[in-house]
């Protein structure tokens, strides 16, 4: 393993294991709640300019009410609390939803997103992208961006985002969208929604379009939300709940990184990101 993924893997063990500090100290209630360090550390090497723009987007966008000043560990951060419920209950209304509104956390997606990044990706496609963040995270790192959102209420609130970023929010059925007209070359898609969820019924849909445009299918990769909760049943092939996807559609797993979510905040496992690509 090269020494860039290595560095992508500790950092994100370095934000596990800030996750974990900070459940133990927080004594807010806020619905949804994450951290993102004030400034470049050893244990984040990240640009300053990156994560000047991690904040802004924070900062911005209306999912947060509260933010302030907290060192976790050894790392200053600052908190930010937010209230998803309006648009969780707008997210499934939609005939064609596979999956209702939860974010990742913006740290997460910035560290799903270099990982993309590094295995050589050039657009970074956010499919049921909620606000948008995993888009925005690529488009910071150099990829083009696409955000496909079946909800237009979040839509509006990615397109209010899009004045820092412009990531390219797209309000569709990610099932209908017309992937051709993005003119892709070497792809990598982002699934927004846990297998057992509906996750399996959106990456499908999607997998079956990509696989008809001439010469996509052995360059696209793709990147799936698992979990290993045993409230879900598990898939007999493993992998998180993605197995018998992956194994349908001759996908193999080259790296699987685990990264904290608004879904896992209390949970001691966080959400496990499979990358895959064409076998
Ligand atoms: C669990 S959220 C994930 C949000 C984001 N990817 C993240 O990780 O922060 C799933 C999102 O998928 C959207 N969605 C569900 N079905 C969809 C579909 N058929 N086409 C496009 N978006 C869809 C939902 O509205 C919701 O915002």
């Amino acid at each position: 393993m090269t020494k860039i993924y290595i560095m992508i893997e500790k950092l994100a063990e370095n934000l596990a294991n800030l996750k974990k500090e900070f459940v133990s100290v927080y004594d807010g209630n806020s619905q949804v709640q994450e951290v993102i360090p004030v400034a470049k550390s050893e244990l984040f090497p990240i640009s300053p300019k990156d994560l000047e723009l991690l904040h802004q987007f924070a900062t911005e966008n209306p999912i947060y009410y509260n933010s302030y000043e907290k060192t976790i560990g050894c790392t200053p951060c600052i908190v930010y609390e937010g209230d998803i419920n309006k648009y969780w209950l707008n997210s499934i209304q939609h005939g064609s939803s596979h999956a209702p509104f939860s974010p990742t956390w913006i740290m997460s997606a910035y560290i799903g997103s270099l990982l993309a990044k590094e295995l050589g990706y050039e657009e970074l496609i956010d499919i049921g992208s909620g606000d948008g963040r995993i888009a925005f995270c690529g488009k910071i790192l150099g990829m083009k961006s696409y955000s496909i959102e079946i909800d237009g209420m979040l839509v509006d609130l990615q397109k209010s985002l899009c004045s820092l970023q412009d990531f390219n929010a797209r309000c569709s059925d990610a099932g209908t969208f017309d992937y051709d007209s993005l003119n892709l070359k070497r792809p990598v898609f982002f699934i927004g929604g846990l297998a057992q969820m509906g996750g399996v019924s959106l990456a499908s849909g999607v997998l079956e379009k990509i696989n008809l445009i001439s010469g996509l299918q052995n360059n696209a990769g793709w990147v799936f939300a698992g979990t290993f909760s045993q409230k879900y049943a598990a898939d007999p092939k493993n992998e998180a709940g993605w197995g018998t996807l992956i194994e349908k559609n001759s996908l193999k797993t080259v790296q699987i990184i685990s990264l904290p979510t608004a879904w896992t905040f209390h949970e001691s496992d966080d959400t496990p990101y499979i990358f895959t690509q064409s076998n």
